[in-house]
């Protein structure tokens, strides 16, 4: 069974560098293989880890739903949705990427929907890894993923109205009943010492604080991937040190 490392948070704190960052050590580490899934209909994982773009559920939704005769006779529909699901899955060296997307239709998607949550589940044991970068808040979080992550990784900046949308977002977790083994609280882009009671107050437990890197910034800008971020950038010698509780199999 594969480990479901999945992000969240606020807007623009980080999710999808630190998700890319950490895809990045599971390849050059050897830890296993990954399955990257980009959550995010504003769909950016890809571009942060140099992929281009390739075909998303969203979209095989839309045309399942739109032309249900599509299904070949004689097929089960979860079956023809599972091969769907594989077909999109773009392979790369070192991992293999699924971008969710969002489907535009206005039909009802809720059958094909619940199907596709039993299609990504099985997806799980395929891996040893999965990594899923979601988009912002939890409100809107897509309900075609899993509901469930072996470590949630909630990142924010260090302010105060950051750390109450963190403290919102877990309280909210908890509130869907999502089956989450481990939180954490990511604290991105910040150098200092921060303060233990605000941590507190979130409820989150503290993974530990990444630091700006100007580097990872400049790469963004022109939209690079994480993988020309040089060797010594300080933010590897964080995640080295936070690793074990982010990938580490006990
Ligand atoms: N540690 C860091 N040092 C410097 N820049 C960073 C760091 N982490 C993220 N950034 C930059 O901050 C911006 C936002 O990061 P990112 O896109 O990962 O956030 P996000 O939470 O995924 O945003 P969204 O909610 O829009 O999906 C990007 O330009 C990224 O390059
Ligand atoms: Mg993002």
């Amino acid at each position: 069974m594969g480990r479901i490392i999945a992000m969240a948070g606020k807007g623009g704190t980080g999710k999808t560098t630190l998700s890319a960052l950490i895809i990045r050590c599971i390849k050059e580490k050897k830890l296993g293989s990954v399955l990257a899934i980009d959550a995010d209909p504003n769909s950016n994982l890809g571009e942060a880890l140099g992929v281009r773009d390739g075909e998303n559920i969203g979209r095989i939704l839309d045309s399942i739903c739109s032309n249900p005769d599509k299904v070949p006779a004689g097929m089960a529909k979860e079956r023809f949705i599972q091969h769907q699901v594989q077909s999109a899955i773009q392979e790369e060296e070192g991992f293999d990427i699924l971008s969710m997307g969002k489907p535009e239709g206005p039909g009802c998607y809720c059958y094909v929907n619940n199907l596709l949550r039993g299609v990504i589940a099985g997806l799980v044991k395929n891996y040893d890894y999965i990594v899923i970068d979601n988009e912002a808040g939890l409100e809107h979080l897509s309900r075609r993923t899993s509901r469930f992550a072996d470590t949630l990784i909630v990142v924010s900046d260090a302010s105060s109205v950051g750390l109450k949308s963190a403290k919102r977002i877990i309280d909210l977790v908890k509130q869907l009943k999502f089956e989450v083994k481990k939180s954490f609280l990511l604290i991105n882009r910040f150098n200092k010492n921060i303060d233990n009671e605000k941590i507190k107050e979130t409820g989150l437990d503290y993974l530990g604080s990444l630091p700006n890197e100007a580097e990872i910034e400049n790469l963004s800008l022109q939209g690079k991937s994480i993988f020309e971020l040089g060797e010594n950038a300080q933010v590897f010698k964080t995640l080295n040190l936070l690793g074990e509780q982010i990938w580490e199999r006990n």
